[in-house]
């Protein structure tokens, strides 16, 4: 820990801001920093009253910090990876650029998956749930939280993805999740019509449209995690095909998708034929975020 004086972190988180508003960022971002990276907490820096005290310990020294918040500023480095921190759901995910940063409107995948169990006969609550493509382990985590006594198969191709995810199973004491690398379906040869439910928040952004994100985005999270080939769609149509084979009767097919993919994914479903009671979920954005859909005799 180091220790700096009140009074010079003020002085900091002063020009820090300054410096925000004028590279177009929201202030805010200087007190989430500052939440990470020492012991002050959210009321303190609301009232200020940090600033009065003689000693306060940083996890970094003060230049440290700055360097941190000029890559946010310069090289708009998103604050997840600057910190190592993402909270999500009840979770403080570690993060690295090697995972996407896991999204708020994800949490809800968690709680859409909670509800569709209710339309299925199996016992998911005891099941075998797939998180394809899991990365920080986010949903996988999420759903062993939500289902204490299930068994969690975390999929993904990336070994330094899996690395982070292993690493927030730890960090959890969640010995519930199993991880295996390799591509979609390929390494749960195992559990060929033996999943309750498959989960995934696939990459799903056109790759033409990759280039075009926020830099924060485009510049600093893995095109691996986003680009999902010319239309976006060729992982959750690899995800249509194949879970057919792995999902029990009555078994959940949940994926998340981009504003504007809603239509195809659901024609998608109906082509391929092995699914039924087929839905789109909205987020709480109010956007189409979510195809839900069983395989038959089970709902
Ligand atoms: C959009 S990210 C989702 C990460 C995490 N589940 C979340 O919601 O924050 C997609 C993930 O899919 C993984 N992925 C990409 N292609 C894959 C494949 N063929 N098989 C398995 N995982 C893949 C990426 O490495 C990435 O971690």
């Amino acid at each position: 820990m180091k220790i700096v004086s009140g009074r010079r972190l003020e002085q900091w988180r002063k020009q820090a801001r300054q410096a925000a508003i004028a590279a177009d960022l929201s202030p805010d971002e200087v007190d989430w920093i500052l939440q990470d990276l020492s012991e002050i907490d959210r009321l303190d820096l609301r009232l200020g009253t940090f600033a009065d005290r003689d000693r306060i310990a940083l996890h970094v020294d003060l230049e440290e910090l700055d360097r941190l918040w000029q890559k946010r500023i310069r090289d708009r480095v998103p604050l997840q990876y600057l910190t190592g921190v993402a909270p999500w759901r009840n979770f403080e995910l570690s993060v690295s650029p090697d995972v996407l940063v896991p999204r708020p409107e994800t949490e809800e995948l968690v709680d859409v998956a909670i509800a569709a169990t209710r339309r299925t006969k199996l016992d998911c609550d005891r099941g075998i749930w797939a998180d394809l493509g899991t990365g920080s382990g986010a949903i996988a985590l999420g759903l062993s939280v939500a289902f204490p006594e299930a068994t969690i198969c975390a999929v993904d191709i990336s070994k330094a993805a899996l690395a982070v995810a292993r690493r927030n199973a730890e960090k959890l004491n969640c010995d519930r999740v199993q991880f295996y690398c390799g591509s979609w379906f390929e390494p749960l040869e195992q559990y060929r019509e033996k999943l309750c439910a498959i989960v995934s928040n696939p990459p799903y952004i056109p790759s033409g449209e990759v280039p075009k994100l926020q830099p924060e985005v485009s510049r600093h999270e893995p095109h691996l995690a986003l680009d999902g080939g010319e239309d976006g769609l060729n992982c959750i149509r690899q995800l249509v095909r194949m879970a057919p084979q792995y999902l029990q009767p009555g078994g959940i097919w949940l994926v998340e998708m981009m504003a504007g993919q809603a239509g195809n994914v659901v024609e998608l479903l109906e082509q391929q034929g092995s699914y039924r009671d087929i839905q789109i979920i909205k987020d709480m954005g109010n956007m189409e975020r979510f195809a839900l859909a069983y395989s038959p005799d089970g709902v």
